[in-house]
Protein backbone atom coordinates (compact mmCIF):
# COMPACT_ATOMS: atom_id res chain seq x y z
CA UNK A 1 0.00 0.00 0.00
CA UNK A 2 1.56 3.59 -0.77
CA UNK A 3 3.17 5.10 2.34
CA UNK A 4 0.16 8.07 1.92
CA UNK A 5 -3.01 5.97 1.47
CA UNK A 6 -3.56 6.67 5.37
CA UNK A 7 -2.78 10.09 5.60
CA UNK A 8 -4.75 10.69 2.66
CA UNK A 9 -8.20 8.86 3.90
CA UNK A 10 -10.67 11.16 6.16
CA UNK A 11 -11.55 9.52 9.16
CA UNK A 12 -15.69 10.47 7.92
CA UNK A 13 -15.45 8.18 4.94
CA UNK A 14 -13.44 5.08 6.58
CA UNK A 15 -16.19 3.10 6.64
CA UNK A 16 -17.47 3.33 3.24
CA UNK A 17 -17.74 0.30 0.93
CA UNK A 18 -18.18 0.05 -2.56
CA UNK A 19 -22.08 0.19 -3.36
CA UNK A 20 -23.16 -3.17 -3.75
CA UNK A 21 -26.03 -2.17 -6.84
CA UNK A 22 -23.66 -0.23 -8.88
CA UNK A 23 -20.89 -3.65 -8.07
CA UNK A 24 -23.56 -6.22 -9.32
CA UNK A 25 -24.10 -3.90 -12.19
CA UNK A 26 -20.70 -4.27 -13.17
CA UNK A 27 -20.52 -8.23 -12.37
CA UNK A 28 -24.15 -8.34 -14.90
CA UNK A 29 -22.13 -6.36 -17.55
CA UNK A 30 -18.94 -8.75 -17.64
CA UNK A 31 -21.23 -11.85 -17.53
CA UNK A 32 -24.05 -10.80 -20.05
CA UNK A 33 -26.55 -11.14 -17.42
CA UNK A 34 -29.91 -9.37 -17.43
CA UNK A 35 -29.45 -6.22 -14.23
CA UNK A 36 -32.29 -6.43 -12.21
CA UNK A 37 -30.29 -5.28 -9.52
CA UNK A 38 -29.55 -1.38 -10.02
CA UNK A 39 -32.78 0.56 -10.56
CA UNK A 40 -32.33 2.38 -14.00
CA UNK A 41 -35.43 1.91 -16.95
CA UNK A 42 -34.27 0.15 -20.25
CA UNK A 43 -36.81 1.52 -21.75
CA UNK A 44 -37.07 4.83 -23.59
CA UNK A 45 -37.67 8.08 -21.45
CA UNK A 46 -40.78 9.67 -22.79
CA UNK A 47 -40.36 11.48 -26.24
CA UNK A 48 -42.31 14.90 -25.20
CA UNK A 49 -40.05 15.40 -22.48
CA UNK A 50 -36.50 14.19 -24.37
CA UNK A 51 -37.89 16.51 -27.04
CA UNK A 52 -38.52 19.53 -24.16
CA UNK A 53 -34.60 19.06 -23.68
CA UNK A 54 -33.17 18.81 -27.01
CA UNK A 55 -35.41 22.30 -27.64
CA UNK A 56 -34.07 23.86 -23.94
CA UNK A 57 -30.57 23.20 -25.25
CA UNK A 58 -31.11 24.79 -29.12
CA UNK A 59 -32.94 27.79 -27.44
CA UNK A 60 -29.46 28.21 -25.39
CA UNK A 61 -30.58 27.85 -22.03
CA UNK A 62 -26.81 26.17 -21.81
CA UNK A 63 -25.36 28.34 -19.00
CA UNK A 64 -26.17 28.16 -14.84
CA UNK A 65 -29.52 28.50 -14.05
CA UNK A 66 -30.51 30.52 -10.95
CA UNK A 67 -28.31 28.57 -8.21
CA UNK A 68 -31.41 27.29 -6.36
CA UNK A 69 -32.93 26.69 -9.43
CA UNK A 70 -34.87 27.96 -12.93
CA UNK A 71 -37.98 30.00 -11.93
CA UNK A 72 -40.02 28.24 -14.72
CA UNK A 73 -39.25 24.54 -13.06
CA UNK A 74 -39.49 26.07 -9.47
CA UNK A 75 -42.82 27.32 -10.19
CA UNK A 76 -43.90 23.84 -12.19
CA UNK A 77 -42.80 22.34 -8.23
CA UNK A 78 -45.12 24.48 -6.42
CA UNK A 79 -47.55 23.50 -9.11
CA UNK A 80 -47.24 20.05 -9.19
CA UNK A 81 -47.54 19.93 -4.97
CA UNK A 82 -51.16 21.79 -5.62
CA UNK A 83 -52.41 19.49 -8.28
CA UNK A 84 -51.16 15.93 -6.52
CA UNK A 85 -51.40 17.24 -2.89
CA UNK A 86 -53.30 20.39 -2.90
CA UNK A 87 -50.42 21.85 -1.14
CA UNK A 88 -49.56 25.57 -1.42
CA UNK A 89 -45.88 25.91 -1.82
CA UNK A 90 -43.75 29.19 -2.32
CA UNK A 91 -41.92 28.92 -5.38
CA UNK A 92 -39.71 31.50 -4.33
CA UNK A 93 -39.00 30.76 -0.66
CA UNK A 94 -39.51 27.15 -0.20
CA UNK A 95 -38.33 25.45 -3.55
CA UNK A 96 -34.57 24.35 -3.99
CA UNK A 97 -33.77 22.14 -6.95
CA UNK A 98 -30.09 20.21 -6.79
CA UNK A 99 -28.76 17.62 -8.84
CA UNK A 100 -31.22 14.62 -8.28
CA UNK A 101 -32.72 13.56 -5.04
CA UNK A 102 -28.98 12.15 -3.83
CA UNK A 103 -27.93 15.72 -3.76
CA UNK A 104 -31.09 16.83 -2.23
CA UNK A 105 -31.01 14.25 1.02
CA UNK A 106 -26.96 14.91 1.34
CA UNK A 107 -27.58 18.81 1.03
CA UNK A 108 -30.72 18.76 3.67
CA UNK A 109 -28.56 16.70 6.03
CA UNK A 110 -25.78 18.88 5.96
CA UNK A 111 -27.73 22.19 6.09
CA UNK A 112 -29.39 20.89 9.51
CA UNK A 113 -27.48 18.26 11.26
CA UNK A 114 -24.59 18.92 13.18
CA UNK A 115 -21.62 16.53 14.66
CA UNK A 116 -22.87 13.57 17.32
CA UNK A 117 -27.13 14.70 16.20
CA UNK A 118 -28.90 11.58 16.20
CA UNK A 119 -31.00 10.68 12.98
CA UNK A 120 -33.82 7.53 12.67
CA UNK A 121 -33.52 5.53 9.93
CA UNK A 122 -36.16 2.62 9.40
CA UNK A 123 -33.91 -0.41 8.58
CA UNK A 124 -34.00 -2.06 5.71
CA UNK A 125 -33.19 1.67 3.94
CA UNK A 126 -32.15 2.65 1.05
CA UNK A 127 -28.01 2.31 1.15
CA UNK A 128 -27.03 6.02 0.41
CA UNK A 129 -28.71 7.04 4.07
CA UNK A 130 -25.54 5.46 6.05
CA UNK A 131 -22.85 7.71 3.90
CA UNK A 132 -25.04 10.75 3.71
CA UNK A 133 -25.17 10.60 7.36
CA UNK A 134 -21.75 9.88 7.66
CA UNK A 135 -20.46 12.52 5.71
CA UNK A 136 -22.38 14.78 8.43
CA UNK A 137 -20.95 12.94 11.65
CA UNK A 138 -24.73 12.33 12.64
CA UNK A 139 -25.01 9.34 14.36
CA UNK A 140 -27.62 6.36 13.00
CA UNK A 141 -30.42 4.96 15.07
CA UNK A 142 -31.98 2.23 13.48
CA UNK A 143 -35.90 1.00 13.56
CA UNK A 144 -36.74 -2.21 11.90
CA UNK A 145 -39.39 -2.81 9.33
CA UNK A 146 -40.83 -6.12 10.31
CA UNK A 147 -41.46 -8.74 6.97
CA UNK A 148 -44.30 -9.80 5.52
CA UNK A 149 -45.08 -6.02 5.52
CA UNK A 150 -42.72 -3.96 6.79
CA UNK A 151 -44.72 -2.41 9.64
CA UNK A 152 -42.85 -1.36 12.46
CA UNK A 153 -43.67 -1.28 16.20
CA UNK A 154 -44.65 2.20 17.87
CA UNK A 155 -42.61 1.00 20.85
CA UNK A 156 -39.55 0.72 18.75
CA UNK A 157 -39.93 3.77 17.21
CA UNK A 158 -40.35 5.75 19.93
CA UNK A 159 -37.26 3.86 22.04
CA UNK A 160 -35.11 5.19 19.00
CA UNK A 161 -35.65 9.05 20.05
CA UNK A 162 -34.42 10.45 22.30
CA UNK A 163 -33.39 14.44 23.28
CA UNK A 164 -30.19 13.96 20.60
CA UNK A 165 -32.57 12.98 17.58
CA UNK A 166 -32.74 15.83 14.96
CA UNK A 167 -34.17 14.19 12.27
CA UNK A 168 -35.93 10.83 11.03
CA UNK A 169 -35.52 9.62 7.13
CA UNK A 170 -38.31 8.42 5.88
CA UNK A 171 -38.24 6.80 2.49
CA UNK A 172 -42.16 6.73 1.14
CA UNK A 173 -43.18 4.83 -0.84
CA UNK A 174 -39.84 2.48 0.08
CA UNK A 175 -36.71 1.07 -1.25
CA UNK A 176 -36.20 -1.64 -0.76
CA UNK A 177 -39.69 -3.27 0.37
CA UNK A 178 -42.30 -1.28 -1.75
CA UNK A 179 -43.99 -0.37 1.78
CA UNK A 180 -46.02 2.59 1.24
CA UNK A 181 -46.58 4.17 4.52
CA UNK A 182 -50.63 4.44 5.29
CA UNK A 183 -51.75 8.35 7.05
CA UNK A 184 -51.96 6.89 9.97
CA UNK A 185 -48.08 5.48 10.38
CA UNK A 186 -47.26 8.60 9.51
CA UNK A 187 -49.45 10.51 11.99
CA UNK A 188 -47.36 7.70 14.48
CA UNK A 189 -43.97 9.56 13.15
CA UNK A 190 -45.18 13.29 13.17
CA UNK A 191 -46.23 12.95 16.79
CA UNK A 192 -42.50 11.83 17.51
CA UNK A 193 -41.36 14.37 15.40
CA UNK A 194 -43.78 17.14 17.54
CA UNK A 195 -43.00 15.14 21.02
CA UNK A 196 -38.85 15.56 20.43
CA UNK A 197 -38.57 18.54 18.20
CA UNK A 198 -37.10 16.84 15.27
CA UNK A 199 -37.05 17.17 11.93
CA UNK A 200 -38.66 14.45 8.77
CA UNK A 201 -36.71 14.57 5.63
CA UNK A 202 -38.40 12.47 3.51
CA UNK A 203 -37.72 11.07 0.33
CA UNK A 204 -40.60 10.60 -2.11
CA UNK A 205 -38.88 9.96 -5.34
CA UNK A 206 -41.09 7.10 -5.39
CA UNK A 207 -44.14 9.12 -5.01
CA UNK A 208 -46.08 8.49 -8.81
CA UNK A 209 -45.38 4.96 -8.19
CA UNK A 210 -48.06 2.81 -6.36
CA UNK A 211 -50.28 -0.12 -7.20
CA UNK A 212 -54.32 -0.70 -6.25
CA UNK A 213 -55.65 0.76 -3.34
CA UNK A 214 -51.84 2.39 -1.88
CA UNK A 215 -52.12 6.06 -2.33
CA UNK A 216 -49.27 8.08 -1.33
CA UNK A 217 -49.40 10.99 1.34
CA UNK A 218 -46.56 13.42 1.95
CA UNK A 219 -45.38 13.58 5.04
CA UNK A 220 -45.65 17.30 4.30
CA UNK A 221 -49.50 17.40 3.69
CA UNK A 222 -49.76 16.44 7.35
CA UNK A 223 -50.37 20.71 8.11
CA UNK A 224 -48.78 20.58 11.97
CA UNK A 225 -45.30 18.62 10.09
CA UNK A 226 -45.33 21.22 7.23
CA UNK A 227 -42.98 23.12 9.16
CA UNK A 228 -40.80 20.71 10.36
CA UNK A 229 -40.52 18.55 6.86
CA UNK A 230 -37.74 18.74 4.14
CA UNK A 231 -39.72 16.92 1.11
CA UNK A 232 -36.66 15.39 -1.13
CA UNK A 233 -38.07 13.92 -4.41
CA UNK A 234 -36.57 13.92 -8.33
CA UNK A 235 -37.49 13.67 -12.44
CA UNK A 236 -34.89 10.44 -12.23
CA UNK A 237 -38.16 7.87 -11.74
CA UNK A 238 -41.25 9.57 -12.65
CA UNK A 239 -39.91 10.31 -15.76
CA UNK A 240 -37.28 8.04 -16.63
CA UNK A 241 -34.48 10.14 -16.38
CA UNK A 242 -32.23 8.78 -13.79
CA UNK A 243 -29.58 10.35 -15.93
CA UNK A 244 -30.42 13.38 -16.07
CA UNK A 245 -29.52 14.68 -12.45
CA UNK A 246 -32.47 17.31 -11.54
CA UNK A 247 -34.10 16.89 -7.98
CA UNK A 248 -35.92 19.07 -5.26
CA UNK A 249 -36.06 19.91 -2.05
CA UNK A 250 -38.92 21.34 -0.53
CA UNK A 251 -38.83 22.64 3.16
CA UNK A 252 -40.06 25.92 4.90
CA UNK A 253 -38.38 29.21 3.85
CA UNK A 254 -35.57 28.81 7.27
CA UNK A 255 -34.45 25.64 5.86
CA UNK A 256 -34.49 26.02 2.76
CA UNK A 257 -32.38 29.17 3.08
CA UNK A 258 -29.67 26.81 4.92
CA UNK A 259 -30.24 24.23 1.95
CA UNK A 260 -29.69 26.66 -0.67
CA UNK A 261 -26.05 27.72 1.12
CA UNK A 262 -24.86 24.04 0.82
CA UNK A 263 -26.30 23.45 -2.52
CA UNK A 264 -24.69 26.77 -3.88
CA UNK A 265 -21.41 25.07 -2.38
CA UNK A 266 -21.27 21.57 -3.38
CA UNK A 267 -23.27 21.68 -7.19
CA UNK A 268 -24.00 25.48 -7.46
CA UNK A 269 -27.09 24.36 -9.51
CA UNK A 270 -28.40 21.18 -11.42
CA UNK A 271 -28.19 20.83 -15.38
CA UNK A 272 -29.69 24.32 -16.85
CA UNK A 273 -31.37 22.76 -19.74
CA UNK A 274 -32.62 19.66 -18.30
CA UNK A 275 -34.29 22.15 -15.55
CA UNK A 276 -36.61 23.80 -18.47
CA UNK A 277 -37.23 20.23 -19.66
CA UNK A 278 -38.38 18.84 -15.98
CA UNK A 279 -40.53 21.92 -15.66
CA UNK A 280 -42.90 20.79 -19.16
CA UNK A 281 -42.53 17.08 -17.96
CA UNK A 282 -44.10 17.99 -14.60
CA UNK A 283 -47.25 19.77 -16.48
CA UNK A 284 -47.86 16.06 -18.33
CA UNK A 285 -51.74 15.63 -18.74
CA UNK A 286 -52.96 13.13 -16.15
CA UNK A 287 -53.04 10.60 -18.56
CA UNK A 288 -49.29 9.97 -18.32
CA UNK A 289 -48.97 9.64 -14.65
CA UNK A 290 -51.93 7.10 -14.85
CA UNK A 291 -49.95 5.40 -18.09
CA UNK A 292 -47.10 5.33 -15.54
CA UNK A 293 -48.74 3.46 -12.77
CA UNK A 294 -50.64 0.66 -14.67
CA UNK A 295 -47.23 0.11 -16.73
CA UNK A 296 -45.27 -0.44 -13.46
CA UNK A 297 -48.31 -2.75 -12.21
CA UNK A 298 -48.21 -4.98 -14.94
CA UNK A 299 -44.46 -5.18 -14.73
CA UNK A 300 -44.81 -6.18 -11.05
CA UNK A 301 -47.04 -8.92 -12.03
CA UNK A 302 -44.50 -10.52 -14.71
CA UNK A 303 -41.58 -10.33 -12.02
CA UNK A 304 -44.02 -11.24 -9.09
CA UNK A 305 -45.07 -14.44 -11.00
CA UNK A 306 -41.69 -15.82 -11.63
CA UNK A 307 -40.49 -14.92 -8.56
CA UNK A 308 -43.35 -17.45 -7.16
CA UNK A 309 -43.14 -20.02 -9.64
CA UNK A 310 -38.95 -19.94 -8.74
CA UNK A 311 -40.27 -21.33 -5.58
CA UNK A 312 -39.03 -17.58 -4.11
CA UNK A 313 -41.88 -15.77 -1.03
CA UNK A 314 -42.59 -12.27 -1.71
CA UNK A 315 -45.34 -10.45 -1.10
CA UNK A 316 -46.15 -8.22 -3.31
CA UNK A 317 -44.49 -3.94 -3.47
CA UNK A 318 -47.78 -1.67 -2.59
CA UNK A 319 -45.30 1.23 -3.82
CA UNK A 320 -41.92 1.78 -5.91
CA UNK A 321 -40.26 -0.56 -8.12
CA UNK A 322 -38.46 -3.09 -6.05
CA UNK A 323 -39.39 -6.59 -4.98
CA UNK A 324 -37.78 -8.18 -2.00
CA UNK A 325 -37.82 -11.64 -1.99
CA UNK A 326 -37.45 -13.95 0.57
CA UNK A 327 -35.07 -16.95 -0.59
CA UNK A 328 -35.79 -19.34 2.47
CA UNK A 329 -38.37 -21.27 0.64
CA UNK A 330 -36.09 -21.99 -1.93
CA UNK A 331 -33.51 -23.44 0.21
CA UNK A 332 -30.99 -20.51 0.60
CA UNK A 333 -29.99 -18.71 2.99
CA UNK A 334 -27.54 -16.15 2.20
CA UNK A 335 -28.62 -13.55 -0.26
CA UNK A 336 -24.77 -12.40 -0.62
CA UNK A 337 -23.48 -15.87 -2.52
CA UNK A 338 -27.02 -16.55 -3.80
CA UNK A 339 -26.75 -13.14 -5.81
CA UNK A 340 -23.14 -13.86 -6.90
CA UNK A 341 -23.83 -17.41 -8.08
CA UNK A 342 -27.08 -15.89 -10.11
CA UNK A 343 -25.24 -13.30 -11.73
CA UNK A 344 -22.81 -16.15 -13.39
CA UNK A 345 -24.69 -18.77 -13.54
CA UNK A 346 -28.21 -18.12 -14.23
CA UNK A 347 -27.30 -14.53 -15.82
CA UNK A 348 -29.50 -12.25 -13.65
CA UNK A 349 -28.50 -10.09 -11.70
CA UNK A 350 -29.81 -9.02 -7.88
CA UNK A 351 -28.88 -7.30 -4.70
CA UNK A 352 -28.24 -8.94 -1.63
CA UNK A 353 -30.69 -7.75 0.94
CA UNK A 354 -27.91 -7.26 3.10
CA UNK A 355 -27.23 -4.20 1.53
CA UNK A 356 -29.65 -2.49 2.90
CA UNK A 357 -29.08 -3.59 6.39
CA UNK A 358 -27.21 -2.44 9.46
CA UNK A 359 -27.78 -5.89 10.56
CA UNK A 360 -26.30 -8.17 8.31
CA UNK A 361 -27.97 -11.57 9.62
CA UNK A 362 -31.51 -9.99 9.55
CA UNK A 363 -30.81 -9.26 6.06
CA UNK A 364 -29.48 -12.48 5.13
CA UNK A 365 -32.17 -13.85 3.76
CA UNK A 366 -33.42 -11.30 1.34
CA UNK A 367 -32.66 -10.38 -2.42
CA UNK A 368 -33.87 -7.14 -4.71
CA UNK A 369 -34.91 -7.52 -7.82
CA UNK A 370 -35.60 -4.37 -9.78
CA UNK A 371 -39.10 -4.30 -12.22
CA UNK A 372 -37.75 -0.49 -14.27
CA UNK A 373 -37.92 -2.74 -17.06
CA UNK A 374 -38.93 -3.85 -20.66
CA UNK A 375 -41.39 -6.62 -20.60
CA UNK A 376 -39.37 -8.56 -22.71
CA UNK A 377 -36.69 -8.28 -20.04
CA UNK A 378 -38.50 -9.34 -17.19
CA UNK A 379 -39.90 -12.24 -19.48
CA UNK A 380 -36.24 -13.14 -20.42
CA UNK A 381 -35.43 -12.71 -16.93
CA UNK A 382 -38.22 -15.05 -15.61
CA UNK A 383 -37.41 -17.48 -17.66
CA UNK A 384 -33.72 -17.38 -16.67
CA UNK A 385 -34.71 -17.31 -12.74
CA UNK A 386 -37.33 -19.95 -12.85
CA UNK A 387 -35.09 -22.52 -14.77
CA UNK A 388 -31.61 -21.61 -13.27
CA UNK A 389 -33.11 -21.39 -9.51
CA UNK A 390 -34.98 -24.85 -9.85
CA UNK A 391 -31.59 -26.05 -11.22
CA UNK A 392 -29.35 -25.20 -8.46
C1 LIG B 1 -34.97 5.90 -2.37
C2 LIG B 1 -34.09 6.51 -3.41
N1 LIG B 1 -33.68 7.78 -3.23
C3 LIG B 1 -32.88 8.38 -4.14
C4 LIG B 1 -32.44 7.72 -5.26
C5 LIG B 1 -31.55 8.41 -6.24
O1 LIG B 1 -32.29 9.42 -6.84
P1 LIG B 1 -31.74 10.48 -7.86
O2 LIG B 1 -31.51 9.84 -9.17
O3 LIG B 1 -32.84 11.51 -7.94
O4 LIG B 1 -30.51 11.05 -7.28
C6 LIG B 1 -32.86 6.40 -5.49
C7 LIG B 1 -32.38 5.66 -6.68
O5 LIG B 1 -32.51 4.48 -6.80
C8 LIG B 1 -33.70 5.80 -4.53
O6 LIG B 1 -34.13 4.53 -4.70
Amino acid sequence: MPENADRFRAARIAGFTESVIREMTRLALRHGAVNLAQGFPDFPAPDAVKEAAARAIAADRNQYAVTWGAEPLRRAIAGSYRRFYGMEVDADAEVTVVCGSTEGMIASLLATTDPDDEVVLFEPFYENYGPDTDLCSARRRYVKLHPPDWSFDLKELRAAFSQKTKAIILNNPHNPTGKVFTADELMQISGLCLEFGALCITDEIYEHITYGDAMHVPMAALPWMRDRTVTVSSASKTYSVTGWRVGWVVAPPEITASIRKVHDFLTVGAPAPLQYAAAEALALPDSYFEQLKSDYAARRRILMEALQKAGLHCTAPQGAYYVMADIRPAGFADGGGLCRTMVERIRVAAVPGSSFFEDQAAGAPWIRFCFCKKYETLEEAGRLLVEGLRAM
